[in-house]
């Protein structure tokens, strides 16, 4: 059985997504050009994995690149509660602009529980780059950090998606595009 059997609905094609990102990487590149240092990309693994390498090619500055590791979801598509910082970053980011890069904010708790952890070791600023906003499910408010911004792809709707980097049960990270899978495979 082929990978494309299993998607439902395809929510964004890869065209779509790439166009997109592209999009992103030069509005970064423009609202960073001025500024006396390039900000710090941070990567959340494993979801913006596809998205932060699409990205960073995009963006003509000479950025730095690192990776941080939050857990909240376990093998199902709800969330069990407050992410542990399960790999933290290699760089000192104090006195440092840091755009964090998310595949899908959905309650908010992930990001939000990296926002202050970049706070607190002294981030001048935090900025987020979230391929994907849910907002129906939002239950905490992301409060950005000193000058930040808050980049989005697209908004998506209700559901639970898979592909470009989110997985369902760790599966289905590598499709090349962002859709919904059939029912009978969400077990
Ligand atoms: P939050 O803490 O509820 O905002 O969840 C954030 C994390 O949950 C994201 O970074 C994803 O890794 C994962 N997640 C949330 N919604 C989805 C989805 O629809 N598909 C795949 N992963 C998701
Ligand atoms: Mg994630």
């Amino acid at each position: 059985m082929s990978l494309d059997s299993h998607i439902e609905k395809v929510l964004w094609t890869q065209d779509q997504i790439l166009d997109r990102v592209a999009q992103i990487a030069s509005q970064i590149t423009h609202d960073f050009q001025a500024a006396p240092d390039p900000p710090l990309i941070v990567g959340v693994a494993t979801g913006a994995f596809l998205f932060l390498a699409d990205l960073v090619r995009g963006i003509q500055l000479p950025i730095s690149v690192d990776l941080v590791r939050a857990q909240s979801y376990g093998s199902g598509t709800l969330s069990n509660g407050a992410p542990t910082i399960s790999f933290d970053l290699k760089f000192d980011v104090k006195g440092k602009h840091v755009i964090l890069v998310e595949d899908i904010v959905d309650t908010g708790c992930t990001l939000s529980s990296l926002i202050a952890h970049l706070e607190s070791k002294g981030a001048s600023a935090v900025s987020v780059c979230a391929f994907l906003d849910k907002p129906a499910r939002r239950k905490v408010h992301i409060k950005l950090v000193g000058d930040g911004k808050f980049y989005k792809g697209f908004e998506c709707p209700d559901y639970f998606v898979v592909g470009y980097g989110m997985d369902f049960a760790e599966l289905y990270r590598n499709l090349p595009y962002v859709g919904v899978l059939k029912p009978e495979h969400y077990k």
